[in-house]
């Protein structure tokens, strides 16, 4: 899901309606806008191994038209994390007598569920009202841009329960907030209100409950105004800057302006 040249699959692959309920989502695709749904509002969103694989599902089959990706929850909260239910029985789905090796391949397949909001072809969005907690705090750090509820409740919940966040959460959390508040977060697993998150960098926009779909529908109308080649080009070149050098940066600077000169002019690019 990386390789943002890569074709996506044939959109005939998108899961059935029935298969995302059983997993507790819900897919809408509105030309250009895909609308994932958290929907087992009455265990508050908490997700299973199936949501997490109904998840990267949707990444691997999502049309090549499609430009930006909402993630939001129904009912009173985004997420209450992982469904506890799961740890009953001594948590026996976790490991089923698989050794290391295999573990490890579990958890990246579930991981996957997360990773494709990443990918540059799209913009994720996060509208995140109520509880966001452990996995549900890390779905929302998964995305691109946060459009926070002033109810939100941000908690990384994991620590507490024995666990760590391994739900890719770790580095854009850590780069969000710098790594002595993330380990404060973390190991005190305390929950951050809207006024913090803000402050903090969690999230790019605070409004009144009420007001959150409005909000994101207006954010979701300015990102569809740009330019589908410079989105995708931008978000890949803004993806490289943390890890390169500047003299990397200014390459990959370069290398992506060629491309939309050529694009948009064609030939060389050059003057
Ligand atoms: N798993 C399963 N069921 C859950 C759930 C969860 N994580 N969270 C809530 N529910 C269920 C409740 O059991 C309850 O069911 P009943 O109606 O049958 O009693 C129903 O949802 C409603 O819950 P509440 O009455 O508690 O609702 P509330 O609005 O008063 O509180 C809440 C909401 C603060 C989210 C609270 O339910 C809560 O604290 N839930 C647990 C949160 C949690 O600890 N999650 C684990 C995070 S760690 C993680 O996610 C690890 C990972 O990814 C690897």
């Amino acid at each position: 899901m990386t390789d943002a040249t890569a074709e996506r699959p044939d959109p005939a692959t998108i899961p059935a309606e029935a298969e995302l309920a059983e997993a507790g989502l819900r897919l809408e695709i509105d030309g250009a806008v895909a609308t994932v749904t958290l929907n087992r509002p009455e265990r508050r969103n908490a997700m299973t191994f199936a949501t997490w694989r109904g998840l990267a599902a949707i990444g691997r089959a999502l049309p090549s038209d499609v430009r930006v990706v909402v993630l939001r929850g129904e009912g009173p909260c985004f997420s209450a994390g992982i469904d506890l239910s799961m740890f009953s029985g001594g948590g026996e789905g976790f490991t089923d007598g698989r050794d290391a090796q295999a573990t490890d391949a579990f958890i990246a397949e579930l991981q996957q569920g997360y990773r494709w909001l990443r990918d540059p072809r799209i913009v994720s969005v996060a509208a995140v009202h109520g509880h966001a907690i452990g996995g549900g705090f890390q779905l929302a750090l998964a995305c691109d841009i946060r459009v926070v509820a002033d109810d939100v409740k941000f908690c990384m919940k994991e620590p507490a329960l024995g666990l760590v966040p391994d739900l890719t959460g770790t580095k854009p959390l850590v780069e969000a907030v710098g790594l002595s508040r993330a380990l404060e977060l973390c190991l005190t697993a305390r929950t951050v209100l809207a006024e913090e998150a803000s402050r903090l960098g969690l999230a790019e926009t605070v409004v009144p409950r009420d007001g959150l779909g409005a909000a994101v529908d207006e954010l979701v109308a300015a990102l569809l105004a740009v330019n589908p080649g410079a989105a995708v080009a931008t978000k890949r070149l803004l993806l490289e800057a943390p890890e390169n050098t500047l003299e990397q940066q200014c390459a990959a600077e370069r290398r992506e302006q060629i491309g939309r000169l050529r694009a948009m002019f064609g030939g060389g690019g050059s003057s």
